[in-house]
């Protein structure tokens, strides 16, 4: 496993990290779950991602029973606010902020968080309230460095021009060979301002993998099969894509790489990428896909591989 350095913090990444939306505490049994977690830090993952509203606190909870036994300096732990946690409960006011932070710490057995991250931009409270209520979690030494996910690029801008408040190192976006929207103005702004991607749905929940064949039925025990887990998947699930996704397979043999592989290295071709935050249901995913971390790829070789999604995706 290799590992980089995330934005200008002093925080070094596993390039492929594990993350906990939908799976753990939700769709994927307990014991699976701890599998998935122990396989990881076998690989050397040293990143996990989750949030408050997963399971809505199901996964905070869940992970701060796994992580238990583990050294706290040992892993990277990075969680999220925003979504409702109740009917009252939602956004990033001061006061949810400071109530939200201290209910995962809870959840999490913690009493620290490395990576705080906004799960989305509120644009209900004013941006310097937001701030001004992070940078106090950061001087009171309960966060370490804080993040953003799916900001719009003006809101970022406007966060960085504010005075005396603390930086943001990091922004989660989604970014794959099928989502490429954050190359537009969102990873440049952020690689001009030392902040770093952590990506989601790195492999289009699973899509990329090309187990999802367009003429046959879904394959039971998948994402897309799952009532729990799959509610988010209808734009990837769609005739044009699966196709293309099936011609990408000869490029990863190619390349000396299964497909999933493939799809993981295209993400970390992108300098300003610190890591892909993988979701994994069972430990061989977690293998196989930390495989990605290290792996030389033809630039050629990948121009292809976009060029096959890109005539998939256009408009009719
Ligand atoms: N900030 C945000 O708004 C946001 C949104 C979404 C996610 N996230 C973060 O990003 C993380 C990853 O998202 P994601 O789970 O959608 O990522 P993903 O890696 O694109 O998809 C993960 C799913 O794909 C399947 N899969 C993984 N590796 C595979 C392999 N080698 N072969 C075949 N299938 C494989 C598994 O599902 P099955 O085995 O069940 O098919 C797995 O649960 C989340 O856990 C969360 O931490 C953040």
């Amino acid at each position: 496993m290799r590992y980089r350095r995330l934005g200008n913090s002093d925080l070094q990444v596993s390039e492929i990290s594990l993350g906990s939306w939908l799976t753990y505490g939700v769709g994927v049994e307990a014991d699976q779950a701890r599998a998935c977690l122990d396989a990881a830090f076998d690989e050397g993952i040293n990143f996990i991602d989750t949030a408050n509203v997963y399971g809505r606190g199901a996964a905070e909870t869940f992970l701060g029973e796994a992580l238990a036994g583990r050294p706290r300096d040992s892993y990277v732990l990075a969680t999220k606010l925003y979504f409702p946690m109740s009917d009252t409960d939602r956004g990033l006011s001061r006061a949810q902020v400071e109530k939200q932070l201290e209910a995962s710490l809870r959840r999490l057995r913690t009493d620290v968080i490395d990576l705080y991250q906004c799960h989305r931009y509120d644009r209900e409270t004013p941006l310097e309230e937001t701030m001004e209520a992070l940078t106090r979690t950061v001087d009171s030494g309960k966060v370490r460095y804080l993040g953003f996910s799916e900001w719009p690029a003006d809101r970022i801008q406007a966060a960085l021009e504010l005075p005396n408040v603390a930086r943001f190192v990091s922004s989660q976006p989604q970014y794959s060979l099928l989502w490429r929207e954050p190359e537009r103005d969102v990873i440049p702004l952020c690689a001009a301002n030392g902040i770093g991607q952590i990506v989601w749905s790195p492999l289009g929940q699973g899509v990329l993998s090309g187990k999802y064949h367009p003429d046959r039925p879904l394959p039971p025990g998948t994402r897309a099969t799952s009532e729990e887990m799959g509610g988010f998947m209808d734009r990837l699930l769609q005739r044009p894509v699966l196709e293309a996704v099936q011609r990408l397979k000869p490029l990863a043999a190619e390349a000396g790489l299964t497909l999933p592989q493939l799809a993981l290295a295209w993400v970390l071709r992108e300098p300003n990428v610190a890591s892909a935050i993988i979701g994994a249901s069972r430990p061989s995913q977690v293998v196989e896909n930390c495989g990605a971390s290290g792996v030389e790829v033809d630039p050629e070789l990948f121009a292809r591989a976009e060029a096959i999604i890109e005539e998939a995706l256009e408009p009719a």
